[in-house]
């Protein structure tokens, strides 16, 4: 795997990420240059800097993943990247800790003016009066996105003697309430707040979430703090708020476009900045890194990112249980896929007995990516259900108890006009995967592997020389299943061979009097 590094990371994950592959660093590059370059890389590993825009995934041949060191995936077109079935992931926990402890240093040093106040003594300026700051003690801190970051400063702020007041319309009240905080409507937290600080992500939701109108029903003197993303609060709107007076200072890491220049936010005393330092801890930095590149490595070797944005995160635990399963889904999606080769209008899985307990999400992907590979390349967990969707199939899922006297059964059924196939699977002891039925046919076969399968007619003298056209073509027969619904009607005969079969062979199957159809699949 080739690895390209397009911003700064810690020198522990460009290590970590050169144990297994081949790694590039170099950051800078214009957008022009990342067009050029990206068409030789496997994965991508950005920051915050490098904008992945869909221009760079079209131009990206090779792509399998890009790896965010870091949270805010704002800098990343992932519905181009879904699209093209690269994989986008991210850091999510890493750097929490720093950002809660960035946005409280900030709110300290804008309440404080301690910046201000630095910088006119290192100018030879002694005013003591001209610095006076607030508490936050008795004070109500506003807290609008209650995530990550922002659970980690309210439990913080708590301990400074802050009510804290939040807005998060994704947060239960049962959440708020183990953390002690007061959910609110948005209004309300901003009406009451003395501190305002905001950790949301920047969404079409979300930007400009706090503009002119939101500055005018605030308290006069508030203070604002935004270590999240710029934009969240409309930087005109607040440098022109603070100008006024109605804001007592701001404090903000973060700008719409970085580095900032000709920004209104640098041009005010009252408005302390940094240059987006949220994540700039030593153990925050190794932390990003290192969990972008164990996740790289791990997909370089066929593994699941735990913490991708475009695919159900899976973990190892689940992952444990769950693989035999999604294997068999996906060589069962494959096998419906070959049979029906034409095109079908709906996608129907039922999840029976104990696999309809658990998350089968995953397991549905999976039999999406083997029913589409079986036609079209390209073709991975990623993006199997955008495909489908595109391709106008309409899935149906459902999920029973009855698993057909098996312990778990996964049943997939294409349906065209009226006509319909019909796979069965099942897993014994989480590792033994068969296909228990086709059509109407109750069979017991592997699920791997290259097979014949014939129709043929109830009657003798058929199956030996069926066996005879293989044996002749030098064929191996693995294992062999024959069955029928009952006397009389045509009988289902599956024959597991050690290699692939030639059409001419098929064809002297074929032509063996009593053979109805024969097909060749490849699991
Ligand atoms: P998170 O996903 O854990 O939390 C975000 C929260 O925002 C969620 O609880 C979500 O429900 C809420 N939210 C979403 N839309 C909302 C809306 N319209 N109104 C109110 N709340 C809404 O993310 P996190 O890890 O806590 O990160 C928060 C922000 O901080 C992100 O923007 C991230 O990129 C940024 N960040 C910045 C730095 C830095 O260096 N300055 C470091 C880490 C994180
Ligand atoms: C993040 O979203 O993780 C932060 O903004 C930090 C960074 O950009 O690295």
């Amino acid at each position: 795997m080739r690895v390209l590094v397009s911003d700064s990371l810690a020198e522990e994950g460009v290590r970590r990420l050169e144990s297994g592959a081949e790694v590039d660093v170099i950051t800078n590059l214009s957008p022009e240059e990342l067009v050029k370059k990206i068409k030789d890389y496997d994965a991508l590993v950005i920051r915050s800097g490098t904008k992945v825009t869909a221009e760079v995934i079209n131009a990206a041949d090779k792509l399998k993943v890009i790896g965010r060191a870091g949270v805010g995936i704002d800098n990343v077109d992932v519905e181009a990247a879904t699209k093209k079935g690269i994989i986008v992931l991210n850091a999510p926990g890493g750097n929490t800790i720093s950002a809660a402890e960035h946005t409280i240093a900030m709110m300290l040093a804008v309440s404080r003016n301690i910046p201000q106040a630095n910088a006119a003594l290192h100018k030879g300026e002694w005013n003591r009066k001209k610095y006076t700051g607030v508490e936050f003690y008795n004070k109500t801190l506003g807290i609008v996105g209650l995530g990550r970051v922002g659970a980690e400063v309210a439990t913080r702020m708590k301990a400074f003697g802050m009510q804290i007041l939040a807005y998060d319309p994704f947060v239960t009240e049962a959440k708020a309430n183990q953390l002690g905080i007061k959910i609110a409507p948005l209004e309300e937290v901003l009406r009451n707040s003395d501190f305002i600080t905001v950790h949301t992500p920047l969404t079409n939701e979300t930007r400009n979430l706090i503009d002119e109108d939101e500055f005018k029903i605030m308290r006069p003197g508030v203070r604002i703090v935004n270590c999240a993303r710029g934009g969240i609060i409309n930087e005109a709107a607040l440098a022109k708020a603070v100008a006024e007076g109605k804001i007592a200072g701001a404090a903000i890491d973060v700008f719409t476009k970085e580095p900032p220049t000709g920004n209104p936010l640098l041009e005010q005393e009252k408005i302390i900045t940094t240059p987006h330092l949220g994540a700039s801890t030593a153990e925050a930095q190794i932390n990003v890194a290192i969990a972008v590149a164990d996740q790289i490595l791990a997909i370089s070797k066929g593994g699941m990112p735990s913490t991708a944005i475009n695919m159900p995160a899976i973990s190892p635990e689940t992952m444990a249980v769950m693989e035999p399963y999604m294997k068999l889904a996906e060589k069962m999606g494959s096998l419906a896929g070959q049979l029906a080769g034409k095109r079908y209008e709906t996608l129907e899985i039922t999840y029976a007995g104990s696999i309809a307990e658990k998350d089968t999400n995953p397991v549905t992907i999976s039999v999406a990516k083997g029913l589409l590979s079986s036609v079209k390349g390209g073709v991975n967990f990623v993006n199997a259900l955008g495909l489908l969707k595109e391709g106008g199939v309409k899935l149906v899922q459902s999920k029973t108890e009855s698993a057909n006297g098996y312990n778990n059964a996964i049943t997939l059924k294409l349906h065209n006009d009226g006509e319909a196939i019909s796979v069965q699977g099942t897993v014994y002891g989480n590792k033994d995967k068969r296909i228990v039925q086709l059509n109407n046919y109750r069979v017991h076969v592997p699920s791997e592997g290259n097979m014949v399968i014939c129709m043929i007619e109830d009657k003798p003298n058929i199956i030996g020389p069926c066996c005879v056209a293989l044996g002749e073509s030098k064929i191996n027969i693995g294992g062999m299943h024959v069955g029928r619904i009952s006397e009389g009607l045509p009988q289902a005969m599956i024959l597991s061979v050690d290699q692939a079969v030639p059409e001419e062979t098929l064809d002297k199957i074929r032509s063996i009097p009593g053979v109805l159809s024969a097909k060749t699949v490849k699991l």
